[in-house]
């Protein structure tokens, strides 16, 4: 199985704060984006890897990407107005022979290879989708206009991050099915969610706390913090 990985990076980032596309913001003067693509193309199993950037914003970051050193064979696309359009359109620009494919966010820079190797392999292995979890630490509440209506036990929840694997038929299907019921279902927050829709089991490998996704201003300061740590 040839695997491709597609990075969404076309989102505002607002959530971090004034300073642009959160992509393109920097950590220990690199871009996110670049950590992000860096750590994807690490792993042995990724031959190719697609970014989807802000619609006005693809020659910028092609431009970006080719001052950094990234050693990976790379394109990039125009993504669109939410995550799940951005994935799409990048899919839909890889090779036919790019059978599996990794979606990783951009703002998730400092994801370990061997979880990126993890998830390759269990798509090697024959899962048709693969997502990394960990165990919830908080109480999680369902709230309904600020009042709380239900506390779902905690040892059944998980917290999934990226990079999500899935065989590309199942992928391409489950964002098809997506686009056609877009008025009736709620948007999605991943690929996985998609495919839970389509009837396809999703299975789960141990992430890693270093996957987290960076989206709040205290994510820099911690994000910063385990680069010097690498660096010591
Ligand atoms: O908004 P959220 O933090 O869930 O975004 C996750 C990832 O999806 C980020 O890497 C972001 O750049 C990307 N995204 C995108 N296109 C959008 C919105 C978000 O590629 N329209």
């Amino acid at each position: 199985m040839r695997i491709a990985a597609v990075v969404p990076a076309a989102g505002r980032g607002e959530r971090l704060g004034p300073g642009g596309p959160k992509a393109l913001r920097e950590l220990s003067g690199v871009p996110i984006l670049v950590h992000a693509v860096r750590a994807v193309a690490a792993s042995r199993s990724v031959e190719l890897v697609v970014v989807a950037a802000p619609p006005d914003g693809v020659s910028l970051v092609a431009s970006l990407l080719a001052d950094h050193d990234v050693p990976a064979e790379l394109t990039v696309v125009a993504g669109g107005a939410t995550r799940q359009d951005s994935v799409r359109r990048a899919v839909a620009s890889l090779p036919p022979e790019f059978t599996g494919v990794l979606v990783h966010d951009a703002a998730r820079p400092l994801v370990p290879v061997e979880l990126v190797d993890a998830v390759a392999a269990a798509l090697r292995g024959g899962a048709e989708a693969v997502i990394p979890a960990l165990p919830v630490t908080d109480t999680v509440k369902q709230v309904d206009d600020g009042v709380v209506v239900a506390t779902p036990d905690r040892a059944g929840l998980v917290a999934v991050q990226t990079p999500q694997g899935f065989s590309r038929a199942v992928l391409e299907k489950a964002h098809a099915a997506a686009t056609d019921s877009a008025t009736t279902d709620a948007a999605a927050t991943d690929d996985a969610g998609l495919v839970e829709r389509i009837g396809i089991a999703v299975r789960t490998v141990p992430g890693s706390e270093e996957a987290f996704k960076v989206t709040r201003p205290l994510d820099l300061v911690f994000a910063e913090a385990i680069l010097a740590r690498r660096r010591a």
